[in-house]
């Protein structure tokens, strides 16, 4: 299987998806896959649906409307329950503060914006107001004051819009001055799957370069893949799969040198190393104070520490900025404009989002990461010494782990049995734990490495363990071509929209 499959990887790509595709029309073989499909979602399909039976299902509207009191129960029941793993620290990344009083307290905010909308700002002119300040504050942060020209952004819905906005910024750039019609982005292997998003919304060509063995991005490789149509470079600071800080002042280097942008995506970062350094971290510059970065993401529902739904984009000049915008002058509707892709937006959000940052100030952001750095620098070091298992590079607050000797899958699963939601990742097989401050409670980054020393002694101990995702990324890994994966991946989509 191995010999095979290493074979196959030597085919050309695009002839392999060619061949795939083509392949899956023929219709003995898609009756094979839809059959194959359905087994593997359907034995998904309980553990998607988990309320089936449990609760009242509306496949349609109800005829009379359900008591308000009635619908509150059941929802406080479902919080309770549902809270429980992420409130402990069981979780990786997805809840990034957690503290109740801080939770109250942005409800409280979001209740009483509850019915503003951006789009309407002569309405609300306070969420204008909360917008422009999120934006300014971020790109303060990220080093505005220390440049010649003004650092401008928007408030966007989350990390992947701030990334498919600037993305399409950089492909209207490229048109409207260089004529390229099929803009191309050089991004590092590990850059987020949003700029794969982008590439494909947006009819971007999107160049993936191989990442060095310290996972950062590979410059030399990077330099050699620009050409021609290219709009735009890709750094992460860091980057999601291995919490890796790519060498942004080369690569900001290298993007002036051949008069290209740099977005340097600080989703998870942005609110996380503008403050690591101070407290004695070893940190390159990766922000606006590096001339050759000309665009930024970072995530105030990450870090910032925001409820869910808002990020923020930041440019270099206003210009740039304008190719994100959406304006329009001969609709029967008016005169329409709008800074990125929703029409109605949810104010409440930018409300809570502002009140998040002006609440915890620089120094509840710098003491947040204190302890986030120093926690996750503890785990970093006690993954390190166990003996099955490698730290991926030299991350600061993501840690990714693999094993030479066991099957990390089965670690993966070995540890969701003990209640852990870990990130399975491929290419290379590895987990990863992305530290919140829900890990720098007492007793929990002790309680990870317990569980994890007893995930892999357990994986050792009966290496052919059978269930759980262990197979699930065996197939992906196994399958030279991924589009019958990506065709599965759809089908559970389906699952999860799918009502009893
Ligand atoms: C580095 C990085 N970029 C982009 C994103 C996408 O962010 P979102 O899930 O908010 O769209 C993430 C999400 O984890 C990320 O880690």
């Amino acid at each position: 299987m191995s010999k095979l499959n290493a074979a196959l990887g030597r085919i050309n790509p695009k002839l392999a998806a060619r061949v795939e595709r083509g392949l899956r029309r023929v219709p003995f073989v898609r009756n094979l896959l839809e059959q194959q499909y359905s087994s593997i979602v359907g034995d998904l399909d309980a553990s998607l649906h988990p309320y089936r039976g449990r609760l009242p299902s509306y496949p349609r509207l109800p005829k009379t409307g359900r008591s308000r009191a009635d619908i509150l129960a059941e929802m406080e029941m479902l919080q309770a329950e549902e809270q429980q793993r992420w409130r402990d620290g069981y979780v990786s990344g997805a809840v990034y503060h957690g503290d109740a009083g801080h939770i109250d307290f942005l409800n409280r905010v979001y209740a009483l914006n509850a019915q503003s909308n951006p789009l309407h700002f002569d309405l609300w002119p306070s969420t204008v107001k909360y917008e422009a300040e999120i934006v300014a504050m971020t790109a303060h942060m990220l080093g505005a004051g220390e440049t010649s020209g003004p650092i401008v952004g928007t408030v966007t819905s989350g990390g992947t819009e701030s990334i498919l906005l600037a993305m399409r910024a950089y492909r209207d750039r490229a048109r409207a001055e260089r004529g390229i019609e099929r803009a191309q982005i050089v991004a590092p292997a590990s850059a987020h799957a949003a700029f794969d998003k982008a590439a494909q919304y947006f009819g971007i060509e999107l160049v993936r370069v191989p990442v060095g063995a310290d996972y950062r991005a590979d410059v030399g490789a990077m330099a050699a893949a620009i050409g021609e149509q290219t709009g735009a470079l890709v750094g992460s600071a860091p980057s999601f799969p291995h919490g890796a800080v790519d060498p942004i002042p080369e690569l900001a280097e290298l993007a002036q040198a051949r008069g290209v942008g740099l977005h340097v995506d600080a989703c998870l970062g942005g609110f996380v190393l503008p403050f690591a350094r101070g407290l004695g971290y070893d940190l390159p510059d990766f922000d606006f104070r590096l001339a050759g970065v000309t665009s930024m993401s970072a995530d105030t529902h990450k870090y910032g520490y925001a409820a869910k739904g808002t990020s923020v984009v930041l440019y270099r000049g206003e210009e740039l900025r304008r190719f994100q915008y959406y304006a329009v002058a001969d609709w029967p509707g008016g005169l329409y404009f709008s800074p990125t892709f929703a029409g109605s937006r949810p104010g409440a959000l930018s409300a809570a989002c502002w009140a998040a940052m002006v609440s915890l100030g620089e120094d509840g952001y710098r003491s947040a990461a204190a302890r986030i750095l120093a926690t996750a620098n503890w785990i970093k070091f006690w993954v390190a010494q166990i003996p099955e298992l490698v730290v991926l590079g030299d991350p600061l607050f993501v840690i990714a782990f693999a094993s030479p000797t066991l099957d990390i899958y089965r670690v993966l699963d070995a540890m969701t049995h003990r209640g852990w939601s870990l990130n399975g990742l491929h290419r290379p097989a590895a987990v990863h734990l992305c530290v919140t401050l829900r890990h720098t409670e007492p007793g929990v980054a002790q309680r990870f490495i317990d569980d994890l020393r007893a995930a892999v002694a357990e994986v050792k101990a009966n290496p052919s363990t059978t269930g759980g995702m262990a197979p699930v990324y065996g197939m992906a890994a196994a399958m030279p071509m991924h589009g019958v994966v990506e065709d599965m991946l759809k089908r559970v989509v389906d699952a999860l929209y799918r009502v009893e």
